[in-house]
């Protein structure tokens, strides 16, 4: 029986392969783009891939990079990427997906946005139907959240204020509030997500709606389903 992280580790390895070399490379967080930076990192010390740069999204990853001989410049220092791979939290048959389970959206969200082709790894289980069935997370500023949180409240979005381990809440990487949405399935994502991008005090929501342009989704069955944007 494959395991969900043996699945993970396939659509990894397979994404590993699509890396051309002397490219810009944009890499996600998570659990199986984990995976995919030990599958990189093996696939170049066989044959040097010189890839020109190298941005993250998290903290996690650039260790992990770096412990793979990888050095990581920061966003601001490269003027494109020219292939993005990272992990989704929910992806619908569209290609639109929920993103922001490790907290690491707005970084996500613009490397994504900047990256020429981007393309998602996922196991199975993270694809649905109608996009839900996963928190929204919403990052705010922590000035506007209680009245934010409130609006959604009212709005029926069952909002949540995430917290750690020690019942504080979490704050992001950019000293803000993460606010997730458990109503599901979406009303209408792309209703939603206007809402959302026009809401003063929201820094960005893991929306991904129309970004991702191939999506591989390792099977139980042992095959890797491969989802091109049309
Ligand atoms: C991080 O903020 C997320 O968007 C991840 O990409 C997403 O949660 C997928 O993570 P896993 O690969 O661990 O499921």
């Amino acid at each position: 029986m494959t395991t969900q992280d043996e699945l993970k580790q396939q659509a990894a390895t397979q994404a590993a392969a699509m890396v051309q070399p002397n490219t810009v490379l944009g890499v996600g967080t998570g659990s199986t783009v984990a995976f995919f930076i030990d599958a990189l990192g093996a696939r170049n010390r066989e044959e040097a891939l010189n890839l020109t740069a190298i941005v993250t999204t998290s903290n996690r990853s650039k260790q992990q990079l770096e412990a793979n001989g990888f050095t990581v410049s920061e966003l601001a220092e490269v003027d494109h990427v020219d292939l993005c791979v990272d992990g989704a939290d929910r992806v619908d048959h569209q290609l639109d997906g929920i993103k922001g389970g490790g907290g690491a959206l707005t970084l996500e969200k613009n490397v994504a946005i900047n990256a020429h082709h981007n393309v998602w790894i996922v196991d199975e289980s993270k694809v649905v139907d109608r996009l839900g069935d996963f928190p929204l997370p919403v990052e705010v500023l922590p000035v506007s959240a209680a009245q934010n949180f409130r609006k959604f409240a009212a709005a029926g979005l069952q909002p949540e204020f995430r917290l750690r381990e020690d019942g504080t809440r979490y704050v992001t990487h950019y000293g803000n509030l993460i606010i997730d949405l458990a109503v599901s399935p979406l009303p209408i994502p792309q209703g939603l997500a206007s809402y959302l991008d026009s809401t003063v005090g929201v820094v960005e929501h893991g929306l991904f709606l129309g970004m991702t342009d191939e999506v591989l989704i390792a099977q139980a069955n042992g095959t890797i389903a491969h989802w091109t944007r049309r």
